[in-house]
């Protein structure tokens, strides 16, 4: 808070209201006694202009490409840090020691198993089910195993709780994949770390050795640290809100999963793929399909391209681009859709409509390739994600717990429906 105000002049009403400080980026119009002194509530579809909660977790600046978690930026992190020192360092607000970081991996290698009674959760499924309805329902499922940590109050249940999330997400999200491929669940190795451990739960079975190839898991690694958090995005909020209404923490994040599948939030990077494959088949016709996108009859939209926030790129995909040629050498894959996606890429960002509405790939559309390429399905890509999401969600429902002015989300709404009229009995009725 400053001493600076902006002044709403509304009919013969003059309202002083306190300006919101941020340590970099935005600050804020605090309209918090706005409708009690005026009447009047703010609208503002899809949250555009309104912050929710002050944060000291992610910083974004849209219009630079900057991104950067408790200060540091994604560019060094990625450079030099692991994911799970990311976890660390999102939710516990600094850098671990090395001691602090190998407790950490400790910790959260010792949690990877689930109840043994959660494989018939598995079978229960279709065979089809898209692993991330399996990962929502898993994941607030979990709940139902440790009753005995639910009080959002106690620091060592939030604690323990966090632990385990971290440890079983990926276990979760193996097993799903592998329910709907009809293999034997491959149970966590705590010898791996945390990206090879995935990979292993994912790609070996009990018939023959896997051996995870180091370049794959440090791709896999990468991708996890990119996704770790994104300040105040669907999931997040979703996260957030249902946190705010004190549902215990495996139900919060398993909403934030639910939000997180949508194709226009993470599931865009399933949509690339499908989108790439669909070109190719169509003959490989580029242009077709960004006309097919500008075209203000048709509701398809280019996944992969345009974000709420980045208005001129989105450092998260350029880090993946240089990172998926690494991937597609190791991996000896000879990717067709990745000429595609370039292809695709290029023609956007010299097409004047991509143009004036500053359309960039952003994050999922390189980060599809590189799971394809590693040799994820699609459908798993958003779990995958999901993995990679988890810390931030941790972070953020955190922060909103610990924040005094934190109270249940609940917006207003200005009403336009019907005023009020009498019953009329069905008889009655014309
Ligand atoms: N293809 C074609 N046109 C687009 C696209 C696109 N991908 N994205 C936005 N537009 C157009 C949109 O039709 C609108 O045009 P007009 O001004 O003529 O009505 C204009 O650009 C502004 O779009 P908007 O819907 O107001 O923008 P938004 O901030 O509400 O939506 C978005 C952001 C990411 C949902 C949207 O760009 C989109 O649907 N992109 C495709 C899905 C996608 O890639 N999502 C992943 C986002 S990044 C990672 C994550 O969140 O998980």
């Amino acid at each position: 808070m400053t001493d600076r105000t902006a002044t709403l002049r509304y009919g013969q009403r003059e309202l002083a209201l306190p300006i919101v400080n941020g340590t970099a980026g935005d600050d804020a119009i605090d309209i918090a006694s706005l409708r009690q002194e005026t009447g009047l509530i703010t609208l503002d579809a899809g949250y555009g202009n309104t912050g929710a909660c002050t944060s000291a977790i992610t910083f974004l600046d849209g219009e630079a490409g900057v991104l950067r978690y408790r200060g540091y930026p994604i560019e060094q992190l990625a450079e030099s840090s692991s994911f799970l020192e990311v976890a660390y360092l999102l939710i516990n607000g600094e850098l671990p020691t090395r001691e602090q970081l190998d407790d950490f991996t400790a910790n959260v290698t010792h949690h990877t198993l689930i109840h043994e009674e959660m494989r018939r959760f598995f079978d229960s499924f279709p065979y089809d089910a898209h692993p991330m309805a399996v990962l929502a329902a898993g994941t607030v499922g979990l709940s139902t195993f440790y009753q005995d940590s639910h009080d959002i109050f106690s620091p060592a249940a939030v604690e323990i709780t966090s632990m385990r999330l971290l440890a079983k997400l990926p276990t979760l999200a193996a097993w799903a994949y592998k329910k709907a491929i009809g293999q034997p669940y491959v149970y966590p190795r705590n010898d791996l770390g945390y990206a090879p451990n995935l990979l292993h739960m994912m790609f070996a079975v009990p018939a023959e050795e896997y051996q995870v190839h180091p370049d794959v898991a440090q791709a896999l690694d990468l991708l996890l640290i990119l996704h770790a958090d994104h300040e105040q995005n669907c999931s997040t909020s979703t996260v957030r809100m249902v946190g705010s209404s004190h549902a215990n923490l495996y139900a919060s994040i398993s909403a934030g999963i639910s939000a997180l599948w949508g194709p226009l939030h993470g599931g865009a990077n399933e949509a690339v793929i499908s989108t790439l494959e669909r070109i190719v088949a169509d003959g490989g016709n580029v242009r077709k399909y960004v006309d097919k996108a500008k075209d203000p009859n048709d509701p398809f939209r280019l996944p992969g391209f345009g974000h709420r926030v980045y208005k001129n790129f989105d450092p998260r995909a350029r880090i993946i681009k240089a990172a998926a040629d690494r991937v597609l050498a190791a991996t000896g894959a000879d990717d067709q859709l990745f000429e595609i996606a370039q292809r695709l890429e290029e023609v956007a960002a010299n097409d004047e409509y991509f143009v004036k509405r500053k359309l960039y790939a952003n994050v999922d559309f390189y980060s599809g390739l590189i799971y394809r390429a590693i040799g994820f399905p699609k459908h798993m890509f958003t779990n995958c994600f999901a993995i990679g999401r988890l810390p931030g969600w941790i972070a953020q429902w955190k922060e909103m717990m610990d924040a005094p002015e934190t109270k249940i989300g609940r917006p207003r709404q200005v009403y336009v429906g019907v005023p009020e009229r009498a019953y009329v009995p069905i008889d009655e009725r014309g």
